[in-house]
């Protein structure tokens, strides 16, 4: 696993200070500052995403990023001073269709920078088995219109969400879950990288130790959509770069209830599924939310949801903390007797050591 990489590379002529780029996106990527005339070609550095700050509005402006850009093979987006429309027209010849102007608004340089690393690493599952890539990219759609939908008060598409669990099952069948955390890990819609490490966590799990039929059903669509409340928690919250305050945690804490309403709702799903949502911050020593369950409340499969949550949260990277190793996360994992099912635990932490 990875620590936080660098996604973003902010290259500024000199006469572009680039300290307010630098800080609308830190905190929320890993960014670094560097000077257009600076290491070119092969010495080039890398980066997901390369913020063009510089004036592209005479020709030996653009032959210079021209030349910046030999070697750089992320994408890229360009922030302009003024808005000039040969520079736009220079921009389209070099094939970027991204451009911001001053003044900057942060929140929209954001969007378009989550947007522009997004394309990079989806596009980048094609290298993997097309069962994978498929799964991938239909689950991708699936839970973007699932939280859409649940936004505009619509259904869940139930049919859809059947169709990529299967996808995601045969990706299962396969084996070799590292690949599959691998491939989300700098996905930065949050939401769908966690749900799908805990998707991608409990399917390959449940599969390798010999639960098919309906039974391996539940506990993919469970936990495709085990935070589906999290579509009611406001952006600013569930994308803060760094720790959450008190109110923030009880607004976090508020998304099985969001869940339970959500999922009541949509009357195509079973029972277990919806426990698998609403319950799986419960503790078995009964100091859990939203409902307190205790011991034999709490069932197998929310029991199993709870540990595959839990680990898919130690070993992502957020902004404020690393990816913990597999090894660590099952370490301090183990030290939460009263909270996790101990020989559920034991049966994990098996499979997790036998991946590597
Ligand atoms: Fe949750
Ligand atoms: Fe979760």
């Amino acid at each position: 696993m990875q620590g936080l990489g660098t996604d973003i590379a902010v290259i500024h002529d000199t006469d572009f200070k680039p300290a307010e780029v630098v800080s609308a996106l830190a905190g929320h990527f890993s960014v670094r500052q560097e000077g257009l005339d600076g290491p070119q070609g092969e010495e080039a550095s890398r980066a997901d995403l390369y913020v063009f700050c510089a004036s592209l509005s005479s020709d030996i402006a653009f032959r210079r990023v021209r030349f910046a850009l030999k070697g750089r093979d992320g994408e890229k987006l360009f922030i302009f001073r003024t808005h000039n429309s040969e520079a736009v027209a220079r921009l389209r010849e070099l094939g970027i269709e991204d451009f911001l102007v001053l003044p900057l608004d942060p929140v929209e340089l954001r969007t378009l920078a989550k947007a522009a690393i997004n394309r990079r690493i989806e596009r980048a599952w094609a290298a993997l088995h097309p069962t994978k890539h498929k799964a991938l990219k239909n689950s991708l759609a699936c839970f973007e219109d699932c939280f859409a939908k649940v936004q505009n008060g619509e259904p869940l598409p139930i049919e859809a969400i059947s169709a990529s669990c299967r996808d995601i099952r045969d990706a299962a069948k396969l084996g070799g879950l590292d690949s599959w955390i691998e491939a989300l890990d700098n996905h930065h819609n949050y939401s769908f990288r966690h749900s799908m490490f805990v998707c991608g966590t409990l399917t390959y799990f449940a599969n390798a130790i010999g639960i098919g039929g309906a039974e391996l059903d539940q506990l993919t669509v469970g936990g495709l959509l085990h935070d589906v409340g999290k579509s009611q928690v406001p952006l600013e919250v569930l994308d803060k770069p760094g720790k959450l305050d008190e109110g923030e945690w009880k607004i976090m804490r508020a998304h099985p209830e969001h869940s339970r309403v959500i999922l009541r709702a949509n009357h195509g799903l079973d029972a277990d599924t919806v426990a698998m949502a609403v319950h799986h911050h419960e503790k078995l020593d009964g100091t859990g939310y939203p409902d307190g369950l205790s011991g034999a409340q709490i069932g197998d499969h929310v029991r199993l949801m709870s540990i595959a949550d839990l680990y898919s949260a130690l070993i992502d990277k957020r902004s404020y903390k690393d990816a913990m190793s597999h090894e660590a996360a099952l370490d301090l994992m183990a030290k939460f007797e009263g909270h996790l099912d101990m020989d559920l635990l034991g049966a994990f932490r098996t499979f997790v050591l036998d991946q590597g």
